[in-house]
């Protein structure tokens, strides 16, 4: 067994291989003058089992056709049984026609990321189980919940958790089953055009002087949970801790989760950061208990 680091690891390819004792090859990569990328594998491999991971976070065009790359080269090099490991995994929240005539964009992906040669998939916490079966064989999912639970134990005394939309009620679960803790739901809308997210019905929740950790697979414009933090401090929470899976913080999201009263983020490598209220949680501890 080998594991090829990719063009975008963010050193999850390094720890993967001090964990699994599994030696480690870093693809060759440059750029062309006009933009394009060239890939290449620096030993021939066959009849081996082989790990690639390559993230795909931005910009995300570039890893992805960068991925496509690595594959193919290693399927050629013939015999070789390729587990792609996608941390984060682009395009998945397009995963139907939301409007007539729009792209399933994780259709294309993950068909693409077949036909060039991954035998299996692993992928972290995707944004929804059933759209992976695009990919049309076997598929592994990571679940780094035990890793993120160990990090937020540290943090909270009464801990209650909340999922941003109901979509994300298992996911809740599964953190909250960790932490010994009651968990619940808010449920959001968001404006297909604007982007705008708004709270559309709240349950009962009881969370006056709860400390409420609110999961969700994916922070990008930050707006899902502001609204989710500003409705749990509606509710009487003492403070308001939130986890993410995956971690865009596009624009000033950051700064505007910071504002909104959340004290403390804990995220993951699959995309790279440097914040000072973010912890982060490394993922391949995940990804060895699917190898
Ligand atoms: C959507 O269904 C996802 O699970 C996340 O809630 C969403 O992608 C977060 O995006 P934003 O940070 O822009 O609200």
């Amino acid at each position: 067994m080998i594991i090829i680091g990719g063009t975008a690891t963010n050193g999850i390819d390094e720890n993967l291989s001090k964990l699994i004792s599994i030696p480690l090859l870093k693809v060759e990569h440059k750029i062309f003058p006009d933009g394009e990328s060239y890939i290449r594998i620096p030993q021939h491999i066959t009849n081996q089992e082989i790990l690639v991971v390559q993230s795909l976070y931005p910009p995300q065009d570039k890893h992805f056709v960068e991925l496509l790359l690595i594959l193919e080269t290693l399927a050629d090099m013939k015999n070789n049984k390729i587990t792609a490991i996608v941390p984060y995994l682009a395009y998945s929240r397009q995963d139907r026609r939301f409007k007539d005539g729009e792209a399933i964009s994780i259709k294309t992906i993950l068909n693409a990321i077949a036909r060039a040669g991954a035998d299996v998939l692993i992928v972290i916490e995707p944004h929804k189980e059933e759209e992976l079966s695009y990919f049309g064989k076997e598929v592994k999912i990571a679940d780094p919940m035990p890793e993120l639970a160990k990090e937020v134990s540290k943090k909270v005394e009464k801990p209650f958790v909340l999922a941003p939309d109901r979509g994300a009620l298992e996911r809740a679960k599964r953190l909250a089953e960790q932490l010994n803790a009651e968990y619940s739901y808010i449920e959001k809308e968001r404006d297909r055009d604007t982007g705008e997210v708004r709270i559309k019905n709240l349950p009962e929740l009881r969370l006056s002087g709860k400390d409420v950790i609110i999961v969700d697979d994916i922070i990008s414009t930050g707006g899902t949970m502001i609204q989710a933090t500003r409705a749990a401090y509606d509710h009487g929470a003492r403070k308001v801790i939130s986890v993410a899976v995956h971690s865009l913080f596009l624009g000033d999201a950051y700064e505007k989760l910071i504002n909104s009263g959340v004290k403390e983020i804990v995220t993951t490598n699959t995309i790279p950061q440097d914040l000072s209220k973010v912890t982060i949680v490394d993922v391949s501890p995940a990804i060895a208990r699917k190898i």
